[in-house]
């Protein structure tokens, strides 16, 4: 699902205040409220409950506080205090220790130094306890950052850390040779974010191509690898080349977003594999449910119902 002119369009929609405000104020209000399909909730009690219940299911997950591209300081503090609050909730609750956050959330785009400061605050109550923390990867003008952020703190001995790499971008394949060579645990994607021709593939076609190329690689010479997709066609072809290289299933996982694919994340367990599922949770979660109604406009049809119906 990636049309570029659906992605242009909710990309632009993202950045509209007025539809903000409005999905803000209808699209969590009540259980079945539509932003609830794709979002566990805004607090994190609810978080931990939405993740007890994908646990139920046989299945791992990792907890995303939402949030994104903080513009100033304070901001970037009061998300990492969240996270250590969020961490401290996780310990209590007795569910499986796994998060994954955005560089932007703490600071990235105000100082960098104050976002790996940030990060480290995370990371030095994070990893005793036994978390892993997954860096999600944001879009191009991140890239080169986040990977040298994700490098600087590996050679300070952080191990209980992971990266994202999107096949959409040309350069990826030379950054999962060097993730590999490293030791990373890597989570491959295909992208969220409408990217330059110059940098990124353009047709689905090209950019499933790279994901598979990519995705034999992992599996072959990778540390754990995350292959994180809803595309059955992606699915099968990990499945099939973890079977012909007797790779065997535990020493990879599937990954999937909350509320999308249901069907296929129970199937693959049923099966022996295991699947983690990406649980985002927060008062910022806009941006996000954005990116997710751009990957597959048949979404909208069913939020637009959703906004009459909580209005009427
Ligand atoms: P594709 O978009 O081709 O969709 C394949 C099929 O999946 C569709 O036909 C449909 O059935 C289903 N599907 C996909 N999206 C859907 C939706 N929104 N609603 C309903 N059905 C849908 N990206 C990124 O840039 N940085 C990151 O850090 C991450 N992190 C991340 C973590 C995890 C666990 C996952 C699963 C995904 C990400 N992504 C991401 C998002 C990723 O880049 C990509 O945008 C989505 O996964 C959609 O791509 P698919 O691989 O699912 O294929």
């Amino acid at each position: 699902m990636l049309d570029r002119a659906a992605k242009t369009f909710f990309h632009l929609l993202a950045r509209s205040r007025t539809l903000k405000t409005l999905a803000s104020k209808y699209g969590m209000r009540r259980p079945e409220s539509f932003a609830r399909r794709f979002i566990a909730g805004e607090g994190v009690q609810e978080a931990i409950g939405v993740a007890r219940a994908v646990q139920n299911r046989r299945m791992h997950l990792t907890l995303d506080l939402l949030g994104e591209s903080v513009t100033n300081l304070e901001e970037a503090d009061a998300a990492t205090r969240q996270y250590l609050t969020v961490i401290d909730a996780v310990i209590e609750s007795g569910i499986e220790r796994n998060v994954s956050l955005k560089l932007t959330q703490l600071g990235l785009d105000v100082d960098k130094a104050s976002a790996v400061d940030n990060l480290r605050k995370i990371l030095e109550r994070a990893e005793p306890a036994g978390f892993f923390v997954r860096i999600d990867m944001e879009n191009s003008p991140y890239t080169d950052v986040t990977l040298e952020i994700f490098e600087t703190l590996w050679s300070h001995g952080y191990r209980q850390i992971g990266v994202v790499l999107q096949s959409a971008l040309h350069r990826s394949e030379a950054d999962l040779a060097r993730m590999n060579a490293l030791g990373a645990r890597v989570r491959l994607v295909k992208g969220a974010y409408k990217e330059p021709k110059g940098l990124a593939y353009q047709k689905k076609a090209d950019v499933d191509a790279a994901y598979c190329r990519m995705l034999q690689i992992l599996l072959t010479d990778g540390h754990y690898p995350a292959i994180a997709t809803h595309d059955p066609a992606m699915i099968d072809a990990a499945r099939n080349w973890a079977r012909e290289k007797n790779v065997p299933p535990d020493a990879f996982e599937f990954q999937m977003l909350y509320g999308i694919r249901r069907d296929l994340q129970t199937m693959l367990v049923n099966e022996g594999y295991r699947m983690r599922v990406y649980v985002p949770f927060g008062r910022e979660w806009f941006p996000y449910f954005m990116r997710r109604l751009g990957e597959r406009p048949a979404n909208v049809s069913f939020v637009i119902r959703g906004i009459v119906g909580e209005r009427g």
